[in-house]
């Protein structure tokens, strides 16, 4: 495909994007009563309360906190859905008036199964927000959210090779098929997309935040590889065509959603934008590579496994916890008995603490003995570090750091990766 005949569908899509933008930015603010008044809310809990704080010293109670709406992700995904509705005629605009060229079907199959996940996962997120379900089903939803996608890949694709790193070759071969394995994983990568954002929040921007710098990420990948390699250039196209709306529509939940928050995001924002990753790369094909765009929700997954899988004890919110008297966010910390800690739990909390990433302290409280320890998020760890701080503050250094890890990750895809696989 010439550069030419996609300039005119991508310039469409940013004028659409925009268009959605505005729109968000002018409804957000008079959705707000309603979404309250449905019951669709939630507590701020690291502001100071509205009322003096000798009053609430004895008897702090949540409720004087600001409420906010939740769930507004809701809003940016239907704007979202009716933008890439409206747009999917643009790319095959040429089909139309020609008959010259074969329709591309399977190009269009790839649209219409990208939405119905995202659609699905969208719905699904926001019955979450409403009823509020369960850890376990929450794994299971994106998983029957996927399979769509894991159709289309198995019908129009079907590539489940793998090709090894220059150093294994002499062991594994050049390319390993995995066969069912890889559908397992592409299955896998949407669960961990979704649930790996909804475990890295609970201060004012950061979901949204992440988000979006993770699809700047995967765009600027793509308009790489679409300036600079002739191969998969469909490919690339089909996720600029999602993920331009993904940023036009992020960016005014952003706005509502910094700190100080007018709204929350729900975990209707952040299902369906990790649906909206696991599509691109997995129809994209290139799946691992936005596996090394999640660089600090991977670490985030792996220092939280411990509390996750129930090892020691998770409590409801993990979030850091405001300090009433300073304003600032301190690391909030989970309790257990010591003598009823699983043997795995207590060697990670040891670990933890040996490596210096985790506070342990003793406590005695009649006649038990106690073990607390800070909630294993690394928004908590970044307070273990860097001591007390604003929420906005921290909001802001844990974004820093992700775009860090997306400037290394990119490094590490278009410079690094050449010595260990072909061009
Ligand atoms: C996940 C986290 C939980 C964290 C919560 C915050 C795990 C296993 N679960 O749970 O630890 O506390 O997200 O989103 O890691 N909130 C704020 N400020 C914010 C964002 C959220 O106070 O900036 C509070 C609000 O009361 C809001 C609630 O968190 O209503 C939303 O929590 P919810 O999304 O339901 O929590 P989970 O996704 O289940
Ligand atoms: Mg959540």
């Amino acid at each position: 495909m010439s550069q030419s005949s996609w300039y005119f569908p991508i310039a469409i899509n940013v004028v659409m994007s925009c268009f959605a933008s505005a729109v968000l930015f002018h409804i957000i603010p008079k959705f707000k009563e309603m979404f309250i008044k449905a019951g669709l809310s939630g507590t701020d809990m690291n502001k100071i309360p509205s009322v003096p704080i000798q009053s609430t010293a004895q008897n702090p109670s949540a409720l004087e906190k600001p409420i906010l709406p939740e769930a507004q992700g809701v809003l940016s995904g239907a704007v979202y859905l009716i933008v890439v509705f409206l747009f999917i005629p643009v790319p095959f605009l040429r089909h139309f008036t020609t008959s010259d060229v074969q329709f591309p079907h399977h190009e269009f199959v790839d649209f219409l199964a990208a939405l119905l996940s995202m659609c699905c996962m969208l719905f699904l997120g926001f019955a979450d927000d409403v009823l509020n379900l369960m850890w376990r089903h929450k794994l299971w939803l994106p998983t029957m959210a996927s399979l769509p996608l894991l159709m289309i890949y198995f019908i129009s694709f079907h590539h489940t090779i793998i090709i090894i790193p220059k150093p294994f070759r002499d062991m594994f071969g050049f390319s390993l098929d995995l066969g069912v394995l890889y559908y397992i994983y592409m299955g896998m990568m949407a669960v961990f997309c979704t649930n790996a954002i909804n475990i890295l929040a609970g201060v004012n921007g950061l979901e949204a935040g992440q988000t979006l710098i993770i699809a700047a990420t995967i765009i600027f990948y793509n308009c790489h590889q679409l300036l600079y390699s002739v191969s998969q250039t469909q490919a690339h196209l089909f996720s600029l065509y999602l993920l331009i709306p993904y940023i036009g529509v992020s960016i005014p939940i952003l706005f509502y959603n910094w700190c100080p928050a007018q709204i929350f995001v729900g975990d209707t924002f952040c299902y369906f934008s990790g649906m909206v990753f696991a599509v691109v790369s997995i129809l994209g094909h290139f799946s691992k590579t936005t596996l090394l765009f999640f660089i600090p929700q991977i670490l985030n997954f792996l220092y939280s496994a411990p509390q996750l899988f129930k090892l020691v004890p998770c409590p409801r919110h993990r979030l850091p916890r405001i300090n009433l008297k300073t304003g600032l966010l301190e690391m909030s910390t989970a309790k257990c008995k010591e003598s009823e800690m699983r043997l795995l739990g207590q060697l990670a909390v040891r670990l933890l603490n040996a490596l210096g990433l985790l506070e342990v302290t003793h406590v005695k409280e009649k006649e038990n003995s106690y073990l607390e320890f800070n909630n294993m998020t690394i928004i908590n760890l970044a307070i273990k570090f860097v001591g007390p701080i604003h929420e906005r503050s921290l909001s802001s250094l844990l974004l820093i750091f992700q775009v860090l890890c997306s400037i290394m990750a990119l490094v590490i895809r278009l410079h690094v990766a050449k010595y260990f696989y072909d061009e």
